[in-house]
């Protein structure tokens, strides 16, 4: 059978009871960051270092969704997503991160909750987006055991608290985030800068991982995933040390991740590379990837472009071939691996300078099919951040964002055609929003947040989407003149 790819002038239908939705972070949104006896996490912390985050923002009020749930809940129904995703701050939970649940954090979310479901819409929580009570920190962060097992109590409370509302659990969102960035390249909270405890973190996040899934599931949980940032990594020319190079990032960003978690082994060749690292996989006890590869009801895989990379030394052969080379930062997890990132001169770029593709997409889709035996997949995060403005009619007009969301979900589309199972989209995100160490500077949203007033105006890819979602079908895009 033949698979046709739509061209971007067809309308494409998707099928019924296909999952539309929008995602936000609690950090990201929430603000009210001591309200309520919520603790400190790790980004509270963070992003007070200086220079850790552009301007010196910090998410202490972001979006004042804490006190405007209701106003943003109402934005969701007329938008008329199916479902929303939302991550839970574990230290509005437990504040210090052990002992018993707080209970004004669990009544937030159970008021979220019970806001959706009165709304019709299926709530779908994710546990850890990033926010580590900080005394975990204090007490080895992710880079020890002790971590995982709290992070498995944590995800035992938020189920008995919110089970019977609850549609779908993510355990973690981007836990390579939280172990290469968060104690690799130090870009993000805690940090840390050591190659061996990321990764100790890469395992002891996957190991929470698997010890949630019992655990969530002895308090009824419907259905339990992890959420994986995952990429095609691409060789900038076929050069042996720049596909070798290819091969190790692969392995780094997606292998690491995805090989224990759907085949219960981490991939030889990167234990090999992280083998002179202390600890990093020398944490790993028996017994542990049993836990790791244990089914999940389904697997998040939140796409936003790919990469592509050369071996180090090789940066004036990337530019012979086209590309460009970003001036040089430190960063330890590359410099270990031996790689520099480059793009591709003349591919459309977003705000974060991320490259635009998506048949990428469909690639990074169908070959993870083609290589794993995978659950029901949702994509619970695609989207991205242009130069947005309030234009003089008072609306922002950002038909780049629509004209991104309809290139990405064709490729969606056409991966499903071509049999890979793929339930659902989130779009990231529902709001602008604090966008990690670029602080607020980079907006997502389909909603414009003006951060003075805390004030919401749906941008004209709300509307955009708003359709979509009502008729189940990406229009035809208006012909360009
Ligand atoms: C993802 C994060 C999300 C947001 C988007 C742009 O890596 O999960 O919180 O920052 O990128």
């Amino acid at each position: 059978m033949t698979d046709t790819v739509a061209t971007s002038a067809d309308p494409v239908r998707f099928p019924d009871g296909f999952l539309w939705g929008a995602a936000t972070a609690a950090y990201q949104i929430e603000g009210a960051a001591s309200a309520d006896g919520r603790g400190v996490s790790i980004w509270d912390t963070f992003s007070r270092r200086p220079g850790a985050v552009h301007n010196g923002d910090t998410g202490d009020v972001a979006c004042d969704h804490y006190h405007r749930m209701d106003g943003d809940l109402d934005l969701l129904a007329e938008l008329g997503v199916s479902a929303y995703r939302f991550s839970i701050a574990w230290p509005r939970v437990q504040p210090t991160g052990k002992g018993p649940a707080h209970q004004p954090g669990l009544d937030f979310y159970r008021r979220l909750v019970d806001g959706l479901r009165a709304r019709g819409i299926s709530p779908v929580a994710t546990l850890y987006h990033w926010d580590l009570p900080q005394p975990l920190e204090d007490a080895g962060g992710w880079g020890v055991r002790e971590t995982a097992e709290r992070f498995a109590d944590y995800a035992a409370l938020a189920g008995q608290a919110l089970g019977d509302g609850v549609d779908m659990w993510i355990t973690l969102n981007e836990p390579w985030c939280s172990s290469w960035l968060g104690y690799g390249s130090g870009r993000h909270a805690p940090g840390v800068t050591d190659v061996g405890r990321a990764g100790a973190a890469n395992h002891h996040l996957l190991l929470g991982h698997g010890m949630a899934l019992p655990a969530l599931r002895a308090e009824g949980a419907a259905r339990v995933g992890i959420t994986l940032n995952l990429a095609p990594v691409r060789a900038a020319t076929d050069h042996p040390d720049d596909v070798a190079a290819a091969q190790r990032v692969d392995g780094n960003q997606n292998r690491l991740f995805t090989e224990p978690l759907l085949e219960g082994r981490y991939p030889t060749d990167m234990l090999e590379h992280y083998a002179r690292h202390r600890p990093g996989f020398s944490v790993v006890a028996d017994g542990d990837l049993d836990l790791i590869s244990a089914p999940m009801d389904f697997l998040g895989v939140n796409y936003y472009f790919p990469a592509f990379v050369v071996a180090r030394g090789r940066e004036a052969e990337a530019l012979r071939a086209g590309f460009c080379v970003a001036p040089r930062e430190a960063d330890a997890v590359a410099d270990d691996l031996g790689v520099t990132a480059v793009h591709r001169s003349e591919q459309p770029r977003t705000l974060m300078g991320w490259e635009v593709d998506a048949p990428a997409m469909r690639d990074l889709l169908t070959g993870l099919s083609a290589s794993y035996r995978l659950p029901p997949v949702y994509v619970t995060e695609n989207g991205a951040s242009f130069s947005d403005y309030q234009g003089p009619d008072g609306v922002v007009h950002d038909g780049e964002r629509s004209a991104y969301l309809d290139t990405h979900l064709r490729a969606v589309r056409s991966a499903m055609t071509a049999g890979v199972d793929i339930r659902g989209y989130f779009v990231w995100s529902l709001l602008d929003n604090f966008e990690w160490g670029h602080g607020y500077s980079k907006r997502f949203g389909l909603v414009w947040v003006d951060y003075p007033s805390g004030g919401r105006l749906p941008k004209d890819s709300f509307r955009w989407y708003q359709t979509v979602v009502a008729t189940n079908e990406l229009p035809a895009p208006p012909a360009a003149s």
